[in-house]
């Protein structure tokens, strides 16, 4: 039996569940179609297309935000507090898709090595309309947020809100469901034949929130594909125990939510994650994804920024080359960080 849309399961607001909504901000399914010539090899290589959502932004930060800011509008929130490096693709999609929901954002930063890109997005957070604090280091994030949680608290109506706090990334229990979303998209496809079942889906693992809650959602939807998170970030402790932890707190979320037994915890083994492709760190260039960013371009295949998704096609590429993924169905979650 088909797996329903989580949106299509709570389609209206439950007041007793003010936190778990659904405000739709894109277009839905994102497109899947075959992948040729950039990761040929023994697996047939297919792209699910996260890029295409609407003007103010593309990309996995969107499916996250519309459980996210449903969220935060619930609970009568001022502003979201949330975190990243300085070019931080997730602080700008937040600022951005709160500010036309008529919630402000503040962003502490930490620094990351300077290029043109982090450049430009640090002008357009500039200009987002968010609050900036420069907060440098993780330790200094750690030390300032209980101040910045109350700094950016608000009475409304009679009552002290504190600041919502989104989890770097948007990786919160509520911002995974974005991602289990998907993953019953995803069955959903396969289904209606738009794609063979995959083996593996490949995907950039930043924070691990898409990943974890693809995880959850391709489990809840009954299908054996196994995550395969390719980790371009040495800052955080990514591995597969990691991002099975991660996928339980939005299964134990969802159990509450349903009482719905099929929701299993993860274990480790379910998921696969790897470092080889993450080079000197987060945000350092690699050979091989600057050589599928031009390859890519040569072909007119997607559009590749060499920080999460042009190191998950690497990954994939060298892996199917190897063998590594079987001979069925692989599929690319193309994540696309906007440049
Ligand atoms: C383009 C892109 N892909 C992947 C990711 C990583 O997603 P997650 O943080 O859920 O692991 C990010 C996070 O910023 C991103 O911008």
């Amino acid at each position: 039996m088909k797996t329903p849309l989580l949106h299509e399961r709570f389609p209206t607001h439950d007041p007793d569940w003010p936190f778990f909504r659904h405000l739709p901000l894109g277009e839905r399914p994102t497109p899947v179609g075959r992948l040729s010539g950039l990761a040929d090899g023994a697996a047939e290589v297919w792209i699910k297309d996260e890029s295409g959502f609407g003007d103010l932004w593309g990309g996995n930060k969107v499916r996250k935000l519309e459980w996210v800011i449903a969220a935060a509008l619930g609970r009568r929130s001022p502003t979201i507090l949330t975190f990243g490096a300085l070019g931080t693709n997730h602080g700008l999609a937040t600022a951005r898709f709160a500010r036309a929901h008529g919630i402000h954002v503040a962003l502490a930063l930490v620094d990351q090595p300077l290029d043109e890109h982090v450049l430009l997005r640090s002008e357009q957070l500039e200009a987002s309309g968010a609050t900036i604090h420069r907060t440098r280091t993780k330790a200094r994030t750690h030390l300032l947020a209980p101040w910045l949680i109350l700094r950016h608290g608000r009475f409304v109506g009679g009552r002290f809100r504190p600041a919502y706090v989104l989890p770097t990334g948007g990786s919160s229990p509520v911002g995974m469901l974005g991602y289990v979303e998907c993953g019953l998209e995803i069955a959903a496809q396969v289904d209606a034949g738009e794609l063979p079942e995959p083996s593996h889906v490949v995907l950039p693992v930043g924070s691990g929130g898409t990943a974890a809650g693809l995880a959850l959602g391709l489990r809840l939807a009954g299908l054996r594909t196994r995550v395969t998170g390719i980790v371009v970030n040495d800052r955080l402790p990514l591995d597969a125990r990691r991002i099975a932890e991660m996928a339980n707190r939005t299964a134990r979320l969802l159990r509450r939510r349903t009482g719905d037994i099929r929701v299993t915890d993860l274990r480790p083994e379910d998921v696969t994650t790897t470092r080889d492709w993450l080079g000197a760190g987060y945000g350092h260039p690699t050979p091989e994804a600057e050589r599928i960013i031009r390859d890519s371009r040569t072909i007119g295949g997607p559009e590749l920024e060499p920080v999460y998704t042009a190191k998950a096609l690497a990954a994939l590429r060298d892996m199917n080359a190897r063998g590594d993924l079987g001979d069925g169905a692989v599929l690319y979650l193309h994540t696309h960080g906007p440049r």
